[in-house]
């Protein structure tokens, strides 16, 4: 049977108290939308629509790569509403459509599968997902009637003082027979505390005309709303721990779940470990093996087999297999780090590659440059790839011995098996084998004290 997705995002998400439209905040490090439109895809359904409509050129930016189909309500007058702007969408189709809330990002792939399995073996017109709650707060209440049977959804709002005690509440997720749904879209009216047109009144209205509607329980956490930054933490203290325990079934040791942060999309292999304070974000894969000591920060990078890391920040780089890194190690983007390598404490990289085995301790700047294998950075060195207007780049061979306090003028290029002499500040080619010694010779000025009036 034909069967298509509408997910509701065209609100502005007052309670949101934010510049960035509500559907487009981020729950573990993927925006609530996505999370919607990719669980509907998992579920197999392809065709999906979002309504937009406050924010709407930000959400369609946000949302461009899921290839989705867009429909547009220009003012907010209700999830009913919004619905009937997304008539073209369902044409003279006959079958399903799921609709959602795009605010409600932890819904999974199995309950909408189940979900649909039971609107449609059950031949209902409408199934609407419910959940039971002790505190149903502003939720909209299911009210059954004497048959046990689903009558209608009455909003918090237009609750009288009965029904506002019913605790079975409306996900605002449900399965519609496509053309029962855009027949009684026609019949909405905003006669309500709201004034908006509500998709909820389209179940009492099926009902009344005779139509089988169904209810499909789900977990409170599934159909938990974010309509407040206190709701969207909620909400990512779900998902991460969903997400950590998924990591931990495929064998990745994390000391302390509750302080371990790690976005929706990370790869991690198994027998890697994770102390607490660690966030991973974007696209990041961790590989076997690795030790992730407290307090990282790694975005949209690549860490090889057997690497350690201590209290640093990788963004967009990647990191070859057992290097060790930090404590307070920084590597900015485009850098690439070798094998077996070590960047130490107090370390910055930047759009660098480093080759395998080679050692840059402590306190070093390394900026637009390409490094062999097999060097040794003494303490305190700086890649001087900025002159005020420009970048230059270095180029530094295999197996090179830069001695400390070491200033390296770019452009300049230090050949294979060379030495730099410590506190030189080279600025010229310096060639293979050599040592090259750039700094005054010292001096001694004997008995300089005495004679010049400084002794005590
Ligand atoms: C809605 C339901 C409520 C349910 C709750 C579950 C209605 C009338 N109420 O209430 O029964 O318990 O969700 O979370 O449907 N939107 C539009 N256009 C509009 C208004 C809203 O696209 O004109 C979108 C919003 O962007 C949001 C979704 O619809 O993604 C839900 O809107 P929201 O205002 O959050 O509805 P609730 O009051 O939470
Ligand atoms: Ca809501």
């Amino acid at each position: 049977m034909y069967k298509c997705a509408i997910i509701l995002a065209a609100g502005e998400g007052k309670r949101m108290n934010s510049k960035t439209p509500k559907v487009m905040h981020k729950v573990c490090g993927k925006e609530m939308i996505n999370h919607v439109i990719d669980v509907m895809r998992n579920a197999d359904i392809e065709m999906v629509d979002v309504v937009i409509g406050r924010g709407a050129a930000q959400v369609k930016i946000g949302t461009e790569d899921r290839k989705i189909n867009y429909s547009v309500q220009e003012e907010q007058l209700g999830t009913g509403h919004a619905v009937m702007c997304a008539k073209e969408f369902l044409g003279n189709n006959k079958g399903t459509v799921a609709i959602f809330v795009g605010d409600g990002p932890l819904i999974t792939e199995s309950t909408v599968r189940e979900l649909l399995n039971y609107h449609e073996k059950g031949n209902f017109k409408a199934t609407i997902l419910t959940s039971k709650m002790n505190d149903p707060a502003k939720y909209g209440r299911i009210i059954r009637d004497e048959n046990g049977e689903v009558k209608k959804i009455v909003e918090f709002k237009d609750c009288t003082e009965g029904e506002i005690l019913v605790k079975e509440v409306n996900s605002g997720m449900y399965c519609f027979d496509i053309e029962e749904l855009l027949n009684s879209l026609n019949k909405l009216n905003n006669n309500n505390a709201q004034k908006e047109y509500y998709l909820t009144d389209v179940i009492g209205i099926l009902k009344n005309q005779g139509s089988k509607v169904g209810a499909f329980n789900a977990s409170i956490e599934e159909i938990t709303a974010v309509n407040s930054k206190v709701e969207l933490a909620d909400a990512q203290a779900i998902m991460r721990k969903r997400i950590n325990r998924k990591h931990m079934e495929n064998g990745v040791t994390i000391m302390d779940p509750s302080n371990t942060y790690i976005d929706c999309e990370v790869m991690i292999g198994k027998d890697t470990i994770i102390y607490p304070g660690n966030v991973l974000q974007g696209k990041t894969i961790i590989k076997e093996d690795c030790v992730l000591y407290p307090n990282n920060r790694i975005a949209d990078s690549v860490l090889d087999n057997g690497i350690e890391i201590q209290s640093s920040v990788v963004i967009e780089s990647q990191i070859g297999e057992k290097t060790t890194v930090g404590p307070f190690a920084y590597i900015r983007p485009e850098s690439s780090i070798g094998k077996q390598a070590r960047i130490g404490d107090f370390v910055e990289i930047k759009k660098s590659t480093i080759g395998d085995n080679t050692k840059v301790s402590h306190l070093t700047y390394i900026g637009d440059a390409q490094v062999g294998s097999g060097c040794n950075f003494g303490c305190g060195t700086v890649v001087v790839n900025y002159d005020g207007i420009s970048k230059y780049k270095t180029i530094i061979g295999n197996n090179v011995f830069i001695g400390c306090n070491t200033n390296l003028v770019a452009p300049v290029t230090i050949n294979d098996n060379s030495y730099t002499a410590a506190g030189s500040t080279i600025t010229n080619e310096v060639p293979k084998n050599a040592l090259s010694i750039a700094r005054a010779r010292q001096k001694n000025i004997e008995n300089w004290v005495v004679k010049s009036g400084h002794s005590k």
